[in-house]
């Protein structure tokens, strides 16, 4: 049988680990997925959040390993997502005398995905709280963060915040905390998470991040990765600067090339860089996925992308990242864009970057840099030294 795990006393995690989950919505997870819920054992005994569906029996093996699951009296749903939720009907039908709760928003939302489970919702919103025996759980709705219904519970007997997405990682691993983990490995895989699903909401992010600051804490406990103890202050400053969309001197150079004349210009592109004293690196589109470049250009003040013409288009894997990134909304109007290419019949390929990045609102300095065919050495010189001399500038 699956173990329950205690995180605290009368807390347990009783989650489950996807070891070989691979790809989140077009977000590779070269580390699986965990899907955490947490069971708290007090007078009134609460399920806070579910895993995916096809998880279920993992959930419910480990939640009867504490407790007869018929004797749960809540069960907390903080996100509809169904990472979060697939397991509901599951657990609907295993605990019958449990009251379930969730935000507003999310009542409507679980309408649309539950309706033959017949769950009967009661909401909370922003300040309510529920008391179980020793604790009292309180409600904040955090919109956006990841889905318009998000919500956190914090316990303040035990300071602990249930935060859902917020703070996640895409991260399978059997040890359940930050400082029993290999923090640089979790802190990537936090950044990666945070760049890749919770970016677009940079703002609604910064807002729950005033909240969580005021609160008194011992630990985070995501619906995601490990949970946050020692390294709270790492993860809260990691999210500080993340939201704050704050840019560091860097450049990263995402390019595709048919016969090897952009890709030479993309590396003289990135030595300019590297000769002005700005970290740069060139990612070849084909070799690196889109979900990890955006994890290295989260905060990159300077992007340059290349593509050939093909078919009086920009390249298709060209088009699918700045498709990928300009969907994160980054905020570019601080960022320095450049485009570039070389062509053999008409630059509509690095026309065509040029244009995307003028719509994604780019500051973009110089006009395209264009090539005819081959590049020379001598051209490859001169286009270092060029942006080494505008970084510089
Ligand atoms: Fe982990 Fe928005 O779901």
């Amino acid at each position: 049988m699956l173990e329950a795990q205690e995180i605290k006393p009368e807390i347990y995690w009783v989650g489950a680990l996807d070891w070989n989950e691979r790809l989140f919505h077009g977000y590779t997870t070269e580390r699986g997925i965990t899907y955490n819920a947490y069971l708290i054992m007090d007078e009134k005994i609460t399920l806070i959040d579910t895993v995916k569906e096809k998880f279920s029996d993992d959930l419910l093996q480990r939640v009867s390993q504490v407790v007869d699951p018929a004797k749960i009296n809540y069960v907390i749903s903080n996100h509809v997502e169904m990472d979060h939720s697939g397991a509901l009907p599951a657990v609907a039908k295993a605990m019958p005398n449990a009251t379930f709760l969730c935000s507003p928003k999310a009542k409507e939302e679980f309408a649309h995905h539950y309706q033959e489970a017949g769950i009967d919702f009661k909401e909370v919103k922003t300040g309510d709280t529920l008391n179980i025996g020793k604790r009292t759980l309180t409600f904040v709705e955090t919109p956006m963060v990841h889905w318009p219904d998000n919500m956190v519970t914090y316990d303040e007997f035990d300071k602990v915040l249930f935060s859902n997405d917020a703070f996640g990682q895409h991260f399978a691993s059997s040890q359940r905390f930050d400082v029993s983990t290999d923090l640089c490995e979790v802190m990537k895989q936090a950044r990666k998470y945070y760049a890749n699903i919770v970016q677009p909401y940079a703002m609604q992010a910064a807002k729950a991040l005033e909240v969580v600051k005021g609160l008194s804490l011992e630990m985070i406990a995501p619906s995601h990765g490990i949970i946050w103890t020692e390294h709270i202050p790492d993860i809260l400053d990691a999210y500080t600067q993340w939201t704050s969309n704050e840019k560091v001197e860097k450049a990263a150079i995402i390019y595709d090339s048919m016969w090897g004349s952009t890709e030479k210009m993309a590396k003289a592109i990135c030595a300019g860089f590297i000769s002005a004293g700005i970290d740069a690196r060139y990612f070849d589109i084909k070799a690196t996925h889109e979900s990890d470049i955006v994890a290295y250009t989260l905060d990159a003040k300077y992007i340059a992308v290349g593509s050939p013409t093909l078919n009086m288009k920009m390249m298709p894997n060209i088009a699918m990242f700045l498709t990928y990134q300009n969907g994160l909304s980054p905020r570019n109007a601080d960022r320095v864009g450049f485009a570039f290419g070389s062509y053999g019949w008409a630059p509509a390929g690095p026309n065509a970057v040029q244009k995307e990045l003028e719509g994604a609102g780019y500051t973009l300095p110089v006009p395209v840099e264009t090539l005819n065919w081959r590049p020379t050495q001598e051209f490859l010189d001169e286009l270092q030294a060029r942006v080494k001399k505008l970084v510089e500038a």
